[in-house]
């Protein structure tokens, strides 16, 4: 009969991922003790204020009450066995077993977190990209550990930082990444080659919940700027913030705005957006933001590519990340699918989660 293993869980952030990871990992307990052995337990969930923290394990129900308080926007401090949430782990016992930190927020200062996590032998599993595109001596630190796990940061539940890790290991040198990282700006693109107008295109991806409720936080690329900073890095590469450009697809004079006076502004652009794309289309080709990646620079930006081309033939959201590599230099190695989506970026972090409590 298999042993089994008691892995815990702190879980940082109850935002769309973050209840969704709850909600597959409390459906998927007896599968995963079945399939693998671990019995995942949460020790401790937090979100913005609050914490709720059981030093046995909080129960099934203890969890769906939480996840169905968050739901109904009651914060953790409020719910019945809250407290506020302290800035480090000391509610953590001692000699509890195997520890995982998931980060599922969005909050700058989590890396201090888990620095003190990884320096007590505890996993970390990252969907904040924060802690890895801030300054890279933490980059540095953070990733010296084999106990971080970062796959959601990049590619949402898509492989992409699990296959880099398996070229690098293997002794393969990566010459280039091109890739397209952002489901949001990918769709609103999609818009324009279709005939929409760039302030219709934003309008509607806000509706569709693709966009942030402040569609400035998508368009002036930041996201997208982390993500190229965090494969860079992960090739080798020496670089701050400041090192990667990425063009916004505003003028950022528009920042001193507020949002309706923003919205207004943007048929502005209706019609540079409509002759660059009508252009690239008589030729063949089509409008896409692109990450590039070389040996010893990085870019992003909206570029013409084919439309016979993979990035080219992108539909809607979806992303994609191509690899050439010594092994795989005329042929690359391309991975696509949805970038975004609270499902499938909790199941990323799920398996992330497995992943190390396999290993610790
Ligand atoms: N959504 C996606 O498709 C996607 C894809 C890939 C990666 N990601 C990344 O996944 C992360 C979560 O995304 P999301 O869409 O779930 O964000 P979200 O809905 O904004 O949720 C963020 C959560 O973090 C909590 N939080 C904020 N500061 C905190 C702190 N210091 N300690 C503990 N919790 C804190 C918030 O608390 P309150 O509930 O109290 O406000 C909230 O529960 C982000 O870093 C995002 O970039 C998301």
């Amino acid at each position: 009969m298999r042993r089994h293993k008691r892995v815990f869980v702190v879980q940082y952030g109850l935002g769309l991922v973050g209840r969704a990871l709850l909600r597959q990992m409390l459906a998927g307990r007896e599968r995963l003790r079945e399939r693998t052995g671990l019995e995942v337990t949460h020790l401790a969930l937090a979100d913005g204020r609050g914490l709720l923290a059981d030093r046995r394990g909080l129960s099934p129900e203890a969890l769906s009450q939480a996840l169905a308080g968050k739901e109904q926007g009651t914060g953790l401090a409020h719910q019945p066995g809250g407290r506020p949430r302290g800035e480090d782990l000391s509610f953590v016992p001692p000699e509890v077993g195997p520890v995982v930190v998931v980060d599922v927020t969005a909050a700058d200062g989590m890396d201090s977190i888990a620095v003190e996590a990884l320096s007590r032998g505890y996993g970390v599993v990252l969907a904040n990209k924060r802690p890895l595109a801030g300054p890279l001596a933490t980059f540095r630190r953070l990733t010296a550990s084999p106990f971080l796990r970062f796959e959601a940061t990049v590619g949402a539940g898509l492989p992409w930082i699990e296959t880099l890790h398996h070229l690098l290991d293997t002794g393969d040198r990566v010459l280039r990444i091109e890739a397209a990282v952002s489901g949001t700006i990918g769709y609103i693109l999609g818009q324009l080659e279709a005939g929409v107008r760039f302030s219709a295109a934003v309008r509607e991806a806000c509706a569709r919940g693709y966009a942030e409720p402040d569609p400035r936080d998508d368009l002036a690329a930041a996201d997208v700027r982390r993500k190229a900073l965090i494969l860079a890095r992960m090739l080798g590469q020496a670089l701050e913030w400041e090192d990667v450009p990425a063009e916004p697809l505003y003028p950022r004079a528009w920042d001193a705005l507020d949002l309706p006076g923003f919205i207004d502004e943007l048929p502005a652009l209706d019609r540079p957006y409509a002759e660059r794309m009508s252009a690239a289309l008589a030729v063949g080709q089509t409008l896409r933001y692109v990450v590039e990646i070389g040996e010893v620079r990085v870019g992003c930006g909206v570029h013409e590519v084919s439309r016979e081309s993979s990035l080219g033939a992108l539909r809607g959201p979806t992303c994609l990340l191509t690899i050439w590599t010594e092994r795989y230099a005329s042929d690359p190695l391309t991975i696509s699918g949805p970038g975004a989506g609270a499902e499938v970026t909790a199941a990323g972090v799920y398996a992330d989660i497995i992943a190390l409590g396999r290993e610790l």
